[in-house]
């Protein structure tokens, strides 16, 4: 299972890059907007900072404008993958993305419907948004149990499920059980999985106890 990080925050990310757990990032036209910095500059230091795939995502919603923008990332650098929303238009250039050997991200995924429609394209990954339907009332969750149920049976599709709007170390171990490929999660959600307090409390008993014997491990 691969680890991305759905920021636009490159100083963020960099610190992250040290944690050996960033195999990609995800970006979004609102994460851009809250860096409050160029879409260019941006994406070009986050693909020198990463060698796994970055998702930049296009704004133009004809087809000709998806192509156009789509095209222009992807020779920002090696590593961009091209993010298009699930329409019509999106799936078109999908389907023309993929052909011409670009990797594509489609965006938006609310349904296994969707989904299927996403492989047939030859989506290089799916992004299922997991929380956004929890907002809703519904079961995230459910969705990801439904695309990996329906893509195990046709073994010639190759698009990847990536768990999308994590909100919770949880939603990680719960996707991670149904074997998805990929999640991308908050910088926040990534600290939050180290995190158990009887693993602090753990240490600081263990602490005091060694402090006590008076001992160094490394000889004088
Ligand atoms: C995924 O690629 C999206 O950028 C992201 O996961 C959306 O998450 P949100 O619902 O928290 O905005």
């Amino acid at each position: 299972m691969k680890f991305f990080v759905d920021t636009a925050d490159v100083t963020k990310i960099r610190a992250l890059v040290e944690t050996g757990f960033v195999d990609g990032v995800t970006t979004n036209p609102s994460l851009i907007a809250s860096s409050g910095r160029p879409i260019q500059e941006v994406l070009k230091e986050i693909c020198e900072l990463v060698t796994g795939p970055v998702s930049a995502e296009v704004t133009a919603t004809d087809l000709e404008g998806i192509l156009k923008e789509g095209r222009y990332f992807a020779k920002l650098a090696s590593n961009i993958v091209v993010k298009v929303p699930l329409t019509p238009n999106g799936l078109k250039a999908c389907r023309q993305f993929s052909d011409e050997g670009t990797p594509v991200n489609v965006t938006l995924c609310f349904s296994a419907g969707q989904a299927l429609l996403a492989a047939k394209a030859g989506a290089t990954y799916i992004s299922p948004f997991i929380g956004r339907l929890d907002d809703i009332g519904e079961t995230g969750s459910d969705l990801i149990h439904q695309i990996m149920e329906i893509y195990s049976q046709y073994p010639h599709f190759k698009t990847q499920v990536l768990a999308a709007s994590i909100r919770s170390a949880l939603h990680v171990v719960e996707v991670a059980r149904m074997g998805v490929h990929v999640a991308t999660m908050p910088p926040k959600i990534l600290h939050q999985l180290y995190q158990h307090p009887l693993t602090d409390k753990g240490l600081t008993d263990f602490l005091a106890d060694w402090e006590k014997t008076g001992q160094s491990i490394l000889p004088a």
